[in-house]
């Protein structure tokens, strides 16, 4: 229970990963906040966990890249709840297209949610955290933030933005005793973005079957499996607790070594 009464916010926490990382905090005491886009399902998402694991949880309504949203939410969290100890800065959104066909557009909203929503977030999380003079940022980075990917740039271009943006907060927050690190997780080939709109997307722009894909993927990785979610979600809940307390300004790989490759 190493985060009993401490109140965590997880952006895209309404499902996937985000939902997981949810049910891991609260499955060690925590008050979780459920906030995302999609409100029914935040809310849903936040039912259910109250109902598994007898914590607080909210679901809200809360788009990562709307500034004054997201300073009412924190203002809001700190009134309810008396603080923010946590806040995951999970959400986040892939659209992979070759260079030559990407409409700005697409590759603007791309770092629009995945780095300047981080920055928002975190932005409004660090003031409360500053004056608390405790708290810890996590943002869930990806592989793709340390190397490029193919005809994905606008997603390596966000994540790599991210790593940057990750160090520069952990040395202007240290002073503080805010510690601001990140994970780079490997491919949740099970997971609901793969499931639900990668394979496909892959199997499109690099020519290949779904199963060529898959394949492709799963041979890139020494540890020969897919990431899963319990992978990823031991260690943010490590990175947060105060285990991690001599940590910051990390991005730490979650790829059963596949950078190696
Ligand atoms: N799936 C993978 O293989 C993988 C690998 C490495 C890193 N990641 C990262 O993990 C994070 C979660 O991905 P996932 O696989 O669970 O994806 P997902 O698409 O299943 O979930 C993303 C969630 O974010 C929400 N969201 C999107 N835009 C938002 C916005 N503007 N404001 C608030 N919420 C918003 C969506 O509604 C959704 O609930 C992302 O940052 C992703 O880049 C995923």
């Amino acid at each position: 229970m190493r985060f009993k009464d401490k109140v965590v916010l997880v952006t895209g926490g309404a499902q996937g990963l985000g939902k997981a990382i949810c049910e891991k905090f609260a499955g060690e005491g925590a008050t979780v906040v459920v906030a995302d886009i999609n409100e029914t399902t935040a809310k849903a998402t936040a039912a259910e966990i109250e109902e598994k694991y007898k914590v607080t949880a909210q679901g809200i309504n809360m788009d990562v890249t709307d500034d004054f949203a997201v300073h009412t939410t924190m203002e809001e969290i700190e009134d309810t709840y008396g603080g923010l100890e946590v806040l995951i800065a999970n959400a986040g959104i892939l659209k992979a297209r070759e260079i030559t066909q990407f409409p700005v557009s697409e590759w603007r909203q791309v770092i629009e949610v995945n780095l300047i929503g981080y920055m928002i977030c975190a932005k409004h999380a660090c003031q409360i955290m500053q004056k608390r003079k405790s708290g810890s940022i996590i943002q869930i980075n990806s592989k793709s933030g340390k190397k490029g990917s193919f005809r994905n740039s606008a997603y390596a271009a966000s994540k790599f933005g991210g790593i940057g943006l990750t160090q520069s907060l952990a040395l202007e927050m240290a002073e503080f005793g805010v510690r601001v690190n990140a994970v780079c997780p490997g491919n949740l080939l099970d997971g609901t973005l793969w499931q639900d709109s990668l394979f496909k997307q892959y199997a499109q722009t690099q020519g290949l079957t779904v199963e060529e894909v898959r394949k492709k993927y799963m041979d890139q990785v020494p540890l020969g499996r897919g990431c899963s979610y319990d992978d990823v979600t031991s260690v943010v809940a490590f990175l947060a607790s105060d285990e991690a307390s001599y940590m910051t300004g990390q991005a730490i790989n979650i790829t059963g070594g596949q950078e190696m490759r």
